[in-house]
C-alpha cells in the first residue's frame, strides 16, 4: 500500500495584535473568516474542493459551540462542508493540522483547511455555577413566583462574573507561575531569558523589514470607526534592549522571580489558516507543496511539575517516528510561551541525565543551534493567540524550509494541562 502524504500547500495569518488593541471590536468568527477567505483567494482554490475544515480555539464565546462550522458558512464555503472545532489549549491548531493529516493519509479527504483563532479581547465571561443554575431554573419556571424563588439560594458572593483564568484546574498555578518554577528548577537565569526575548524581537523586526514576514500575513479590515486596514503585528518592539528588559519587574513572583512582561508572550488576538492537500491532489491542481508532514507526536507531563515541558517528551517521539534525529533537523519553530520554558526545554533535550531518567534513552536527544530556531521571531515578540499559534509556527517553518531548501523541519508547542506537541516536516 502506498502511504498517502499530507502536503502543506499554503498558510496565512492575520497580524497578531495585543488583546484590547486593534481587533478589540472584532468578532472571533470575523477574524477567522477574514484570513480563511484571503487564503482561498490567494491560492485561487475553488472552495467546492475543500473536503473539511478543522479549526482550533480555546476561549470560545458561547454562541459558537462549533466555531469551525460557522467559519464554513461565513467564509462562503459550500454548506455541505463538514467542520469541527478542536481544543488543545495553546496547541489547538497543531491538533487541527494533525487531524487534517490523519484524514488525508487515510484517504478520507484530499483538501482540508486547518488552523485556529483566538480573540482574547472578548473572552466568554460566565456566571457563577450557583447563579447559572438559578437562571436555568427561572427560565423553566411556569409562574412569576417560581421564577423569583429560583434565585432564593443565590448569595452576594455568587453575583460577580467568572472570567477564564490562565491557570491549571488541577493545581491552580498560572502559566506564568509554572514558568517561574521551571526557571528555578532548571537554573535559567534572568539574563538568559532576557537575551532570548531580545533575539525574538530582533528576528521578528528583521523578518518584517526584509519582506519575509509579509508573505504570511494578510491584512484585516476593521469596519468600525470609519474603517481601517490592520497590516502589521503590533507587539514587536524594535527599540527594546537588554538594558530595558533588565529594568522590568518580575510579574509572577515579585520577590524572587525572573519572569517579566518582557520575557513572556503577551495576551494576543489573531487567526491563522493552512491549506493541506493530499500529494496527488496538490499535483493534479498544479500546486507545489512547501512541505510534507512526515510525523507528529503528543506527550504529557504532570501539571504539578514542569508544566510546559511537554515538548521535551513529544519531540523525541516525533523524531523517532520520522526515523530521524535532531542532528538532521535543519530548522526549528518552538512556540515561546516564556523564555524560561524555551530554555528549559532546550536544556532537557541536551541532557544525558534527562534522556536516561525520563526518556529511557542512552543519550541526550540533542542540541538545537539557536541560529536555526524561530528564525522569523517567536511568540514572545509576535504574540500568542492560543488557538492560532500552532498554525503560525507551521506556516513559518514551511515557508522557511522552502526559502532555504531545507530538508527537515520541526515544530513544537507546549500547552496547558502539561501537553506537548511536535510535528516533523520534510520538503517534498
Ligand atoms: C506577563 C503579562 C502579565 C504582562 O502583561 P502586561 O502587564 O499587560 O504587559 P505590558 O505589555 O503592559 O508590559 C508591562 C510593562 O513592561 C514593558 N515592556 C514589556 N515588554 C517590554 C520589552 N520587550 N522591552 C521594554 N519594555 C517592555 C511595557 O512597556 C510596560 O511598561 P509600562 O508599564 O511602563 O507601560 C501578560 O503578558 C501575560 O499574562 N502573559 C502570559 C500569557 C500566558 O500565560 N500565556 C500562556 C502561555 S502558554
Amino acid at each position: 500500500m502506498t502511504l498517502l502524504r499530507a502536503a502543506i500547500v499554503a498558510g496565512l495569518r492575520t497580524p497578531f495584535v495585543r488583546a484590547g488593541s486593534e481587533f478589540a471590536q472584532l468578532d472571533v468568527l470575523e477574524l477567522a473568516r477574514s484570513v480563511t477567505v484571503e487564503l482561498l483567494q490567494r491560492t485561487e482554490l475553488d472552495p467546492k474542493l475543500v473536503d473539511q475544515v478543522i479549526y482550533g480555539n480555546v476561549t470560545r464565546p458561547v454562541q459558537y459551540a462549533n466555531l469551525a462550522r460557522e467559519l464554513v458558512l461565513a467564509a462562503g464555503l459550500p454548506t455541505s462542508t463538514p467542520a469541527d472545532t478542536v481544543t488543545l489549549q495553546c496547541a489547538s491548531a497543531i491538533q487541527a493540522i494533525t487531524d487534517a493529516t490523519n484524514l488525508i493519509e487515510r484517504g478520507y479527504a484530499d483538501v482540508v483547511i486547518a488552523g485556529g483563532v483566538e480573540m482574547l479581547s472578548n473572552v466568554p465571561i460566565a456566571l457563577s455555577p450557583q447563579l447559572a443554575r438559578a437562571v436555568v431554573s427561572a427560565s423553566q419556571s411556569r409562574t412569576l413566583r417560581q421564577r423569583v424563588s429560583s434565585f432564593g439560594s443565590v448569595r452576594l458572593k455568587d453575583l460577580p462574573p467568572v472570567a477564564p483564568a490562565i491557570a491549571e484546574t488541577s493545581t491552580g498555578l498560572t502559566m506564568g507561575q509554572s514558568a517561574e518554577l521551571m526557571a528555578k528548577l532548571n537554573g535559567i537565569s534572568r539574563a538568559d531569558q532576557d537575551a532570548w526575548a531580545l533575539g525574538s524581537h530582533q528576528k521578528a523586526v528583521a523578518a518584517w523589514r526584509n519582506g519575509e514576514m509579509k508573505q504570511e500575513v494578510a491584512p484585516v479590515y476593521v469596519t468600525s470607526d470609519g474603517g481601517r486596514a490592520v497590516t502589521c503585528d503590533n507587539h514587536i518592539r524594535p527599540d527594546t534592549s537588554l538594558e530595558k528588559l533588565a529594568q522590568l519587574r518580575p510579574v509572577f513572583d515579585r520577590a524572587y522571580g525572573t519572569v517579566t512582561a518582557g520575557n513572556s508572550s503577551p495576551l494576543t488576538d489573531g487567526a491563522a489558516s493552512i491549506l493541506l492537500m493530499s500529494e496527488d491532489r496538490a499535483k493534479s491542481l498544479g500546486y507545489a507543496p512547501k512541505a510534507m508532514v512526515r510525523s507528529y507526536a503528543y506527550a504529557a507531563v504532570d501539571p504539578a511539575g514542569q508544566l510546559l515541558l511537554g515538548p521535551a517528551y513529544a519531540i523525541p517521539k516525533a523524531l523517532d517516528r520520522a526515523g530521524t534525529t535532531l542532528m538532521d533537523i535543519d530548522l526549528v519553530e518552538m512556540h515561546e510561551a516564556f523564555a524560561a520554558q524555551v530554555l528549559s526545554t532546550l536544556r532537557k533535550l541536551d541532557s544525558n541525565e534527562f534522556a536516561r531518567t525520563e526518556l529511557g534513552r542512552d543519550q541526550a536527544v540533542g542540541c538545537i543551534d539557536p541560529a536555526r530556531m524561530n528564525v522569523r521571531g517567536g511568540s514572545i515578540a509576535l504574540g500568542h493567540p492560543f488557538g492560532a499559534t500552532g498554525a503560525r509556527c507551521v506556516t513559518t517553518l514551511a515557508n522557511e524550509m522552502e526559502r532555504q531548501s531545507a530538508r527537515l523541519g520541526l515544530v513544537s508547542v507546549c500547552a496547558a494541562g502539561g501537553v506537548g506537541a511536535a510535528i516533523v516536516l520534510e520538503r517534498p
